[in-house]
Order: structure tokens, then C-alpha cells, then sequence
């Protein structure tokens, strides 16, 4: 019997934590398929050359879009298993155009659910988002507390969550991942979640604005992250099937993340002004840990100094290029007219 590993298709593939994920599962003998518009590339070539692969023939690129039921059918060919990453990934870029954001990220997820089933694929995942639960007063949030979403963004990814439970049965499986934000290094580099906005700020202009600061902000590390999607991979699917996870580490308040990075950069202004963005919460990933084994690895600290790194070796090359926040990128598109 042969036990050649089974294609999986990654939508948003070509994003923050696609381009690290993608590279991973190719350079491990998975082949990939990747939907992605490519909004945050000059071109897929340029994605394909950047991203550092062992066997590019591994991979499929599809430019396309969610909202294409026919790009969606053409990435499904011979596909075992989907991670459902692609989307308008932030509350401010969600907020741009609700129209765009509701086709996109609610209607383009259920053609790919839709599609997926109907195409027989095998394993689902979905990235949802810890943004789900809203500010929470309990000290520690766990996957089965009420949802209290408070932004578009999040309202959607919890309608889609619904929607997946809903189509899921015996042939079509699936699990959903509600992740911290990320933080650390990608190829396609993102500056504006918080992690790497603090070190972006430290590094290249020597000073710190902390908006609030008592806030909790949860995170895990992007190498912590595309584990877990390699995990959800190979766990046998029926234990996983229909669950939804937490995926978080170190729950730390933002004043706590600019204070770690002033650390690791030494001598940085720190400014700290108010704020009314309140969001706050303490994620509880037990239930992971317990029931598949996954627990974290990397620090915040040691993506703090990776990006320093990645900075110094001219890895990110302008840390003002728009591609680096999906909100100025997403504005300038629309702007365009190229969405
Ligand atoms: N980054 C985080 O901190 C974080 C935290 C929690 C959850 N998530 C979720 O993880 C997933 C990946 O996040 P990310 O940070 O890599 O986001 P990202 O914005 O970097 O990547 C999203 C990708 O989707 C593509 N895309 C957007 N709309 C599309 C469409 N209509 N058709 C095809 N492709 C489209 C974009 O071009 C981009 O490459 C998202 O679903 C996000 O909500 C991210």
C-alpha cells in the first residue's frame, strides 16, 4: 500500500501564514495546491521564488478568487484535504467595504465549503479566529463559552463556523481552529498585528506607542502555528472531527509585549495614550493540548528577535511597503478597483 501523502489545497495560501505554511508541507512531501488572488505579491512567480521550496513541482498555483465558483473547482483537482485560510483578515480592512468583506470572507467561504464537499474532500480546516468570544470577563475563555463577536470581521468568521458545523457528516469532515494573533516572520511579512507593529516601530523609529496597554492580547508564534496545521493533517480525523480549538499561547497585555520588545531592541522611546479599542481576552488552549497533544514551543520574545534578524539581514526589505498592512493594501485595491 502506498502511503504517498494526499494534496492539500490552502487557500490564502499566499498570505502571512500561508507563505510559511505552504513552503513547510511542500518540503515535507505534501503536494499543495495554493488559491490565492495574490493580492500581497507583485505576481505568483514572485511568491513562488520567494517562499524557498525543496520541490516546487509539488505545487499548484491557482490565481482565483473565493468569489469564482469555477477557480474554486479547478484548485479542488485530486485534493484530499483543504485549510481554509483565504479572507479579509483584519477587523480595520473588513471595515473598508462591508459589501466586499460579506462576498469574500461569508459567501466565498461557504463556495469553498460547498465545493469541497461536493468535490469529496476528506478533511476540512478552517481558520477561524480567537475574535470570536468579544471582550470576556471570565479569566480564562474557553471554546465552549458564548460567542460575542464584535467587529464584521469576527461575526462573519462566526456565521462561517456555524455554517461548516452544518454541512459537516460521515464523508465530509472537518475541524475549526480558533488561533491567537500571530506573530514573527513570514516571507510575506505582516507589520500590523501587534507583535510585529511594537517591533516595527522599536526597530525602525526608535520608538513605541502603546495604545492602552491593560489590554490582553493573546498570541502564538507563526512556527507554533503552521505546526498545528501540519498536526491537523495527520490526526486521525475522526478525533478531531466537528471540534473547534483554541490556539493561543502567551496570553500577555500589550504595555507587557512593548516592554518585551524594548528589551530585546534596548534603547526605544515608549509613549503611552488611550485608547477606546478595549478588546480584551485571555484565551484558555487546554482543550488542544489534552485532546491532540499540541502545545506551543516558541516564545514571543524569540519572534520579536527573529524579526529583528529578519530586518537586519534585509529580509523585510521596506518596512513601509503597503504589503505589509493588509489595511493601506486592501484600500489602495479598492481604491484601483482590482479587487
Ligand atoms: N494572522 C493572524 O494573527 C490571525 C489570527 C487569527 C486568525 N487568523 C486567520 O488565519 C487566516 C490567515 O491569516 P493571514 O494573517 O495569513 O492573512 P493574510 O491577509 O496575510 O492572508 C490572506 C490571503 O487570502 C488571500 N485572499 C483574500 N481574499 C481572497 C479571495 N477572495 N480569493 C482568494 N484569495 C483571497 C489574500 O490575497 C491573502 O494572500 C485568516 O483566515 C485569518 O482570519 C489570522
Amino acid at each position: 500500500m502506498s502511503n504517498a501523502k494526499q494534496r492539500v489545497l490552502i487557500t490564502g495560501g499566499a498570505g502571512y501564514v500561508g507563505s510559511v505554511l505552504v513552503p513547510l508541507l511542500v518540503n515535507k512531501g505534501y503536494p499543495v495546491t495554493v488559491l490565492d488572488t495574490f493580492w500581497f505579491w507583485d505576481s505568483p512567480q514572485q511568491y513562488q521564488e520567494t517562499i524557498g521550496l525543496s520541490n516546487a513541482a509539488l505545487l499548484r498555483l491557482v490565481q482565483g478568487d473565493l468569489r469564482n465558483k469555477e477557480d474554486i473547482r479547478q484548485a479542488l483537482t485530486e485534493v484530499e484535504s483543504v485549510i481554509h485560510l483565504a479572507c479579509i483578515s483584519n477587523d480595520p480592512s473588513s471595515d473598508l467595504d462591508a459589501g466586499f468583506t460579506h462576498a469574500v470572507n461569508y459567501t466565498g467561504s461557504l463556495n469553498v465549503i460547498d465545493l469541497a464537499k461536493e468535490k469529496g474532500v476528506k478533511r476540512f480546516i478552517y481558520a477561524s479566529s480567537s475574535s470570536v468570544y468579544g471582550i470576556k470577563s471570565e479569566p480564562n475563555v474557553t471554546e465552549d463559552l458564548p460567542l460575542e463577536p464584535l467587529t464584521q470581521y469576527s461575526k462573519l468568521k462566526v456565521e462561517v463556523e456555524h455554517y461548516l458545523l452544518h454541512r459537516l457528516d460521515d464523508d465530509f469532515k472537518g475541524v475549526i481552529i480558533r488561533p491567537s494573533t500571530v506573530c514573527g516572520y513570514s516571507p510575506r511579512q505582516r507589520l500590523d498585528v501587534v507583535v510585529n507593529l511594537l517591533t516595527n516601530l522599536a526597530l525602525n523609529k526608535g520608538k513605541i506607542k502603546v495604545m492602552g496597554g491593560n489590554q490582553l492580547r493573546p498570541n502564538i508564534h507563526m512556527k507554533d502555528m503552521v505546526r498545528l496545521y501540519e498536526l491537523l493533517l495527520e490526526v486521525p480525523i475522526d478525533k478531531i472531527n466537528k471540534k473547534i480549538y483554541n490556539a493561543g499561547y502567551e496570553n500577555r497585555t500589550v504595555l507587557e509585549l512593548a516592554l518585551l520588545v524594548k528589551e530585546v531592541m534596548g534603547k526605544v522611546t515608549m509613549e503611552v495614550e488611550e485608547t477606546t479599542d478595549l478588546r480584551s481576552y485571555h484565551v484558555c488552549s487546554d482543550k488542544i493540548r489534552q485532546e491532540i497533544g499540541f502545545a506551543s514551543e516558541h516564545t514571543v520574545k524569540g519572534a520579536i528577535m527573529e524579526l529583528k534578524e529578519a530586518f537586519e539581514q534585509g529580509k523585510i526589505k521596506n518596512s513601509d511597503d503597503e504589503n505589509n498592512f493588509n489595511v493601506k493594501r486592501m484600500k489602495t485595491l479598492l481604491e484601483r478597483r482590482e479587487t
